[in-house]
Parts: structure tokens; C-alpha cells; sequence
């Protein structure tokens, strides 16, 4: 049988690394876009770079994208690239909009003009449920977007859902919540606190300046998430999922298990810093992974405790190599 070919946008972004090695294991052709920038900044993806096959394009440009599909022929497509940072999406609004938001729709029109036999995945998030309307939310749940990147991914989920019912394509929203690894970016807040606490512990920093400690996540492992993208594009029909782990924390609470972890006392070096509270907030995040445990037989497999744990382990050897 021949080699089933996957085309992932955010292929140097964590889940794009961590999807396609899932894909690159189980036989898959992997095709991945990167945009052009003076430096090339491949650092998740250089250890496969001589498995994956890289095309140039943008979200913002239409004629990019219908070629990033032309010449890859993809059976599966997955929309990861995104501006994915919620505080910039106050500061660049637009931007957000134009990438977030209708780089979607660009994604889709591509496939629909010239291959819309393949399977589409859209990274969802649970950032579209804000101001919550249900505890734990669910795929029933209302949303209230509560920034400008929530409101551009209510925007793709909506688009991802018209698209199938328009041309009946094979595309499925995968509504997220928080999932984070080693490979995190620095700014995140998860990574940030692992982050600084290893720097704090090998006296390369003082302290670590955060916002708000009160806000609730529910966390989990990138690496067990990208298995759910994939689970989502092998079932008879397309569908939506919500994908969790069922359980919720505050910050404070990772900040007291990460700085555990490097056998610190958080509360001598982390500074609360106005700069980082946000114009609206999304306090509780809660998800109900129940649809995707019975319908996709998924479940998580790292707890919170050993995420953190993992993430600090990650950060004190890489900063120690560097050293
Ligand atoms: P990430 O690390 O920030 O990666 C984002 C990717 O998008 C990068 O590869 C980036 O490329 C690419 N990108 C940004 N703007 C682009 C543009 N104009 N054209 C083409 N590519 C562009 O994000 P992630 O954590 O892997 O998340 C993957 C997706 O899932 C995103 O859509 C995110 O919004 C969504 N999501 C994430 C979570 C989470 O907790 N991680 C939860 C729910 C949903 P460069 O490397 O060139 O910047
Ligand atoms: N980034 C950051 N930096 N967040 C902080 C800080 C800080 O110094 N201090 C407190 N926080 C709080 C934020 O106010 C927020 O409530 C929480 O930590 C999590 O922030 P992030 O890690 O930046 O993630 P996010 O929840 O806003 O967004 C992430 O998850 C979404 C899914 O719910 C991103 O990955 C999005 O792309 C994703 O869709």
C-alpha cells in the first residue's frame, strides 16, 4: 500500500515537532510548512529534518498554501500554525485575525480547490471558552472568547465546521486545552516558571516575574495530545473533540511544584509583576475528555505531577549543557 502523505503548517511550532514524529512512526510521508525568515529557527525539528520533507508558505498568503498543497498531495492535512500567544493577540489584533483566524479559511479553500479528498484537522482551543459558561466545559459548551486569539479561533472553529457541512470535507476541530513538554516556548507560562526555576537553582537568575497566580488550567502533555489529532482524522466520520485531562490547577500550584522539583521555596524569589496581567482574563479552564476517551479510546498518560517534573528536568539539563 502506498505511503500515506500528512501536511502540517506549524511544523517547528511543539505540537508540529511532536506530530510529526507520531507521524513519521507510524509510516507517513511528512510534509511540513515553514515560513522564510532571515534565520532559520528549526531547533524542534532537527533531529527529524532528514525525515520530513519542508515547504515554504504563510498563512497570510492564499497562493503559498494552494501550492504547499498542490505539490505535497497530502492524504491529511493539520492546521497547527497559528499566532498562538494570547497577550500579543491584544497587541497585534489583526495580525492575529488575518493568521488565526482566516489563515484557516485559506488552509480550507486550498483543500477544497485542489485536494478535497484529504482529511482536515484544526487546532481548536479551549481559549474560545473564556468567561466559562459550564464546568468542565464540553463540546456542547457556549463559548466566550475573551481575547483577540480566542476570538479568531472561534472564528476557525466555525469555518472548520462550515467547510464540512458546506462541501462536505472531511475536517474536524480539535478543541484543546492547554498542553505543554520541554518544548514549550519560553514565554508560556508553564515553561517560563520551569524555566526560571532551573536558572534560579544553577544561580544564573535572581527571580521569576509572573502575572496573575489565581488563573486555573487544565494541563496536559503535548506529546499524548498530537495522538488525539491524529485519532480524529482515522474515524468513519469527521467530528469535533475536546481533548483534556480532566483536571484543573491554579498557577501558584505549578509554581509550587516546579520550584519543588529544583528543590526551591517559590515564595523567596517569584515577584509579582503588573506587566504580565492581562486587559481580560480567562480564570478556569476545566475540560470533559469524555467524547474523545469513547469515541477515539484516548486518554492522557502523564500527570500533572510528572509534566512538571519533566519540564523542569528538561530545562536544568539544557541549561546546564549550555553552560
Ligand atoms: P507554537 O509553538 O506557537 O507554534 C506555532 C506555529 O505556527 C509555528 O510553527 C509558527 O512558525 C507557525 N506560524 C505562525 N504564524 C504563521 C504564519 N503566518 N504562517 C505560517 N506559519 C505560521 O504553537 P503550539 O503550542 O505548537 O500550538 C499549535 C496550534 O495549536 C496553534 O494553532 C495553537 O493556537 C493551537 N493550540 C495550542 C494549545 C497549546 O496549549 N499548546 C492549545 C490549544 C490550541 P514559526 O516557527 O515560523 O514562528
Ligand atoms: N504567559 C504568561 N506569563 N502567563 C502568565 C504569567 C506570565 O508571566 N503569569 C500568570 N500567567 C497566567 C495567564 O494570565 C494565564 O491565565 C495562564 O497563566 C496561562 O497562560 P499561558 O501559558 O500564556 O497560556 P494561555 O492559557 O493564555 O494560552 C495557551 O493555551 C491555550 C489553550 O487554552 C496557548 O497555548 C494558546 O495558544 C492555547 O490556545
Amino acid at each position: 500500500m502506498a505511503k500515506k502523505r500528512a501536511l502540517i503548517t506549524g511544523i517547528t511550532g511543539q505540537d508540529g515537532s511532536y506530530l510529526a514524529e507520531l507521524l513519521i512512526s507510524k509510516g507517513y510521508d511528512v510534509y511540513g510548512m515553514v515560513r522564510r525568515a532571515s534565520v532559520e529557527r528549526f531547533d524542534r525539528i532537527s533531529h527529524i529534518q532528514d525525515k520530513i520533507t519542508l515547504v515554504q508558505g504563510d498563512l497570510t498568503d492564499q497562493s503559498s498554501l494552494d501550492s504547499a498543497v498542490q505539490s505535497t498531495r497530502p492524504d491529511e492535512v493539520y492546521n497547527l500554525a497559528a499566532q498562538s500567544f494570547v497577550p500579543t493577540s491584544w497587541n497585534q489584533p489583526t495580525l492575529t485575525g488575518e493568521v488565526t483566524g482566516l489563515g484557516t479559511t485559506r488552509v480550507l479553500e486550498a483543500v477544497r480547490k485542489i485536494r478535497p479528498e484529504a482529511r482536515f484537522y484544526q487546532a481548536s482551543s479551549s481559549e474560545m471558552f473564556g468567561k466559562v459558561r459550564d464546568v468542565p466545559q464540553t463540546e456542547q459548551t457556549p463559548f466566550y472568547p475573551r481575547s483577540p486569539y480566542g476570538v479568531a479561533k472561534v472564528y476557525g472553529h466555525y469555518i472548520t465546521i462550515n467547510y464540512r457541512e458546506s462541501y462536505n470535507l472531511f475536517a474536524c476541530s480539535g478543541i484543546l486545552f492547554n498542553h505543554e513538554s520541554p518544548r514549550r516556548g519560553l514565554e508560556f507560562v508553564t515553561r517560563k516558571i520551569t524555566n526560571g526555576a532551573a536558572k534560579i537553582k544553577l544561580g544564573l537568575t535572581k527571580e521569576l516575574r509572573l502575572g496573575n497566580l489565581d488563573a486555573k488550567r487544565d494541563w496536559g502533555y503535548a506529546g499524548d495530545y498530537v495522538e488525539a489529532m491524529w485519532l480524529m482524522l482515522q474515524q468513519d466520520a469527521p467530528d469535533d473533540f475536546v481533548v483534556a485531562t480532566g483536571e484543573t490547577h491554579t498557577v501558584k500550584e505549578f509554581v509550587e511544584a516546579a520550584f519543588g522539583c529544583a528543590g526551591l521555596d517559590w515564595e523567596k524569589y517569584v515577584v509579582i509583576d503588573p506587566r504580565f496581567i492581562r486587559p481580560a482574563e480567562v480564570e478556569l479552564l476545566i475540560g470533559d475528555p469524555a467524547k474523545a476517551k469513547k469515541k477515539l479510546g484516548w486518554e492522557p498518560r502523564v500527570s500533572f505531577t510528572e509534566l512538571v517534573k519533566m519540564m523542569v528536568e528538561g530545562d536544568l539539563k539544557e541549561l546546564e549543557k549550555g553552560a
